[in-house]
């Protein structure tokens, strides 16, 4: 059985897009594949989040990880800090890193520029971090948006180099895993782009009816089509996107046929989106406050979690000290 792993920084909470783009193709694939899940708190400290709420973002992600489907009985769901051996690893791999070519990395140059004041050797060496991560567990795919491409391919240059200089095929070279048609890509509310975190364009799991209606309501529209099928605007467009994404295909295809005949009403189509992605996420909602009210569940999963990423981990470890030198006297 193949192994597939997966991280998420906690750095905010998820959105729609994350919900109906990875995270729903992951919970199919939990029963598919060995699967790992873990949340990259190592690599949110790079940009310095303040305790408190590295913490309450971590809860936040597990318990909406939780809610979305994800069944720890099934997949292997942990905190990255909670797996030291990843440290360990990601050590010894750095003596292997060379820096010239981490200084050359598209997300460590972007870093620079982001906050000049504060390159730390975490930014640096983030790359190595999570090639430790990845091949922690041996994985064999790795689901990876375009901006984690780079990465994976300076994992799959250590994994190779560590085994060309070792002489011995330990490692598997991670693939990207893509999820083809399967990956809905959701995009944003204010006319272009896709729903991201960062652009505050998104309708969040946690978000109340009240904040969905508003947000939806205020999402980014022209003044309406002129001719029958006229081709549609990009905001419109990503209405429609969402549309048939989140509502019934009849919902969808009465819109569609309005806009085509000129009779569109905005406001009709945008309250209707409203309502159908209340129907899918106040269910979802409800599920994170349930579970992140329950300390003593989210403490036991998260403790099974590491026990079973560990049980992996050591095999790795014990093997991965022998082959470079480090036993026992
Ligand atoms: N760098 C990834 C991101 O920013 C998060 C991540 C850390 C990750 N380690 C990983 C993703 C290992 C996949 C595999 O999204």
């Amino acid at each position: 059985m193949k192994t597939v792993l997966s991280g998420i920084r906690p750095t905010g909470r998820l959105h729609l897009g994350n919900y109906l783009g990875a995270l729903r193709n992951f919970v199919k694939m939990q029963h598919e594949a060995r699967c790992f899940f873990f949340i990259a708190d190592y690599h949110s400290l790079t940009t310095h989040p303040d305790p408190a709420s590295l913490h309450e973002n971590i809860r936040n992600v597990l318990a909406e990880y939780l809610a979305a489907g994800l069944d720890p009985e099934v997949a292997t769901i942990y905190v990255q800090s909670d797996l030291p051996q990843t440290a360990e690893l990601s050590l010894l791999l750095s003596m292997h890193a060379y820096v010239g070519e981490l200084e050359r990395t598209a997300s460590f140059k972007e870093k620079i520029r982001a906050q000049p004041e504060n390159i730390n050797i975490g930014l640096l060496s983030y790359p190595v971090l999570m090639a430790a991560d990845i091949l922690i567990h041996r994985a064999d795919y790795v689901p990876v948006g375009k901006d984690q491409e780079q990465h994976l391919e300076m994992t799959r240059k250590y994994a190779r180099r560590f085994n060309t200089l070792y002489g011995e095929e330990f490692f598997p070279e991670p693939q990207p895993y893509n999820f083809g048609e399967q990956l809905v890509k959701i995009p944003g509310l204010d006319g272009s782009g896709k729903m991201g975190k960062s652009e505050g364009n998104g309708i969040y799991l946690s978000d109340t009816d009240e904040a969905i209606r508003k947000k939806v309501m205020r999402a980014v529209t022209d003044s309406g089509p002129t001719k029958p099928d006229q081709p549609m605007a990009e905001p419109i467009a990503n209405i429609f996107a969402i549309m048939k994404a989140v509502s019934p295909a009849s919902t969808y295809d009465f819109f569609l046929s309005a806009y085509n005949r000129c009779e569109i009403r905005y406001g009709d189509m945008k309250k209707q989106l409203a309502e159908d992605m209340i129907a899918l996420v106040a269910p979802i909602r409800a599920r994170i406050e349930e579970i992140k009210a329950d300390g003593a569940y989210l403490h036991r999963v998260a403790a099974e979690g590491a026990a079973r990423a560990a049980a992996s981990a050591d095999v790795t470890m014990r093997r991965v000290r022998e082959i470079m030198g480090i036993k026992p006297l």
